[in-house]
């Protein structure tokens, strides 16, 4: 940040001053800087101090507060005061040009939330999700062969990151092989921001809704031994799901489901290339990476626009200001992880930090309800990878995903 900026952080939200857009630009970019301290790098640290309930402009419907200190965001995540409905609603002020689909498990508040996730939580389980192990391992061997067979160059992002949870979260949900091209397409309409127009959106949503309704049907006729015939037979038998219920909360968990592991798989990738001596490091010592991988997950946000907005329902005091009912908050996950208060030495990539309490999964009723298979897909690829391809390098400059909702990297070009 700039004096400029830094200065305007503490400032802004007061009478006469300007209130600066988020995201802020340019972003971050941890993946390429492992232990950048706590200086321009780190856009929140002069808010987490001074500003620590922050007013800013959001791209589209108006203003919102950041709320960047680790026991603050876990109040908004947990607190039934914040609410995610009302957050969601056309008028709130939001990151995307469209309001998100008004059904579904990202943007409901309890008790509806809870009959919702609870459809859904069951396929998660820890238990569940490491009888899957086996497979990501056999998928994550696939990959590595392939990519090795085409020789060097390659793009780690087409030839591995995109493909490794794409091919786990289809298998899961029973979508065949010669659909998944046109599938992670429609995704992109989904976290768009501002890389796509309103109409390019509304048009991938209705590809990939449209597509998942022919897959229910089929599912009711032919039931499968996948999750979306589970979801099909909570709809039917308890009436549990309502058809649009249906289809636009499996659309989100699909989509849930890869981008944000693709691009963690890319991001993380990155960040331990530029620093060879930590690829070498988790290449000796494979039984540590359970704890490397939850270290990178504190350390690299997954989302470019800092969390999930909440709206409050009633007046809250939150990091000794004021909230008013009805306004909107950030929780900024990313922030909240660099929390010095929390974590000793934040800004250092310490691949055995321990103990770890993270919030890159969120907290509270919305946490990710996927963790476990992440966890899975991530400690499968980074126990295998270092020591398949010890000589892994980055060939050319990556080049980033700008106006979308997760952070991301469109090209990883690496060579051997
Ligand atoms: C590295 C990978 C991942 C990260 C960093 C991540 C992060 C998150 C975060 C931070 C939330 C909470 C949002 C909030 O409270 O506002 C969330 C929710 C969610 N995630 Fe993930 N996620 C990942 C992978 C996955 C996977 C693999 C799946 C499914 C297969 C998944 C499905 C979901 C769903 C359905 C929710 C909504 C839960 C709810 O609202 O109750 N995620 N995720």
């Amino acid at each position: 940040m700039t004096d400029h900026e830094s200065a305007g952080a503490a400032e802004a939200g007061r009478p006469g001053t300007a209130v600066r857009r988020f995201p802020f630009a340019p972003s971050p970019r941890p993946e390429c800087a492992p232990d950048p301290g706590p200086g321009p790098d780190d856009p929140f640290a002069e808010l987490r101090e001074h500003d620590p309930v922050h007013l800013v402009e959001l791209p589209f419907g108006g203003r919102a507060r950041l709320v960047t200190r680790y026991e603050d965001v876990r109040t908004v995540l947990a607190d039934p005061r914040f609410s995610r409905t009302a957050a969601s609603r056309p008028d709130a002020p939001r990151f995307e040009p469209v309001p998100p689909p008004p059904v579904g498990v990202f943007v409901s508040d309890p008790p509806e939330h809870t009959r919702l996730r609870s459809l859904v939580a069951k396929a998660f389980t820890k238990r569940r999700v490491e009888a899957m192990r086996p497979g990501v391992r056999a998928s994550v061997q696939t990959l590595i062969g392939r990519m090795k067979a085409a020789g060097p160059p390659a793009d780690f992002v087409p030839d591995f990151a995109l493909p490794l949870p794409v091919a786990v979260i289809c298998d899961l949900f029973g979508i065949p092989e010669e659909d998944r091209a046109s599938f992670r397409q429609w995704c992109d309409g989904l976290l768009s921001t501002t890389s796509m127009t309103e109409e390019e959106i509304h048009a991938s949503r209705r590809a990939l809704f449209g597509y998942l309704s022919s897959l229910v049907a089929e599912r009711r006729r032919k039931p499968a031994d996948d999750l979306l015939s589970g979801l099909v037979r909570a709809h039917v038998a308890e009436d549990r799901l309502t058809e649009e219920e249906l289809v636009v909360f499996s659309g989100g968990l699909l989509v849930a489901g890869y981008e944000t592991s693709a691009s963690q798989l890319a991001n993380f990738t990155c960040l331990l290339l530029r620093t060879p001596d930590l690829w070498k490091q988790l290449g000796a010592r494979p039984e540590s990476v359970g704890t490397a991988v939850e270290e990178l997950l504190r350390h690299v946000p997954s989302l470019e626009i800092g969390g999930f907005t909440r709206v409050a329902t009633e007046d809250v005091e939150l990091g000794g200001v004021l909230v008013r009912a009805g306004e909107t908050l950030v929780p900024v996950l990313g922030s909240a992880n660099h929390d010095p208060a929390v974590f000793d030495a934040p800004h250092r990539l310490d691949l055995e930090r321990t103990p770890n309490p993270h919030i890159a999964f969120g907290y509270g009723p919305h946490r990710c309800v996927g963790a476990q298979l992440a966890r899975v897909e991530l400690q499968e690829a980074f126990r295998a990878l270092p020591q398949a391809c010890p000589e892994l390098r980055i060939a050319a400059e990556p080049r980033r995903k700008t106006g979308t909702i997760i952070h991301g990297l469109a090209s990883l070009p690496v060579s051997w």
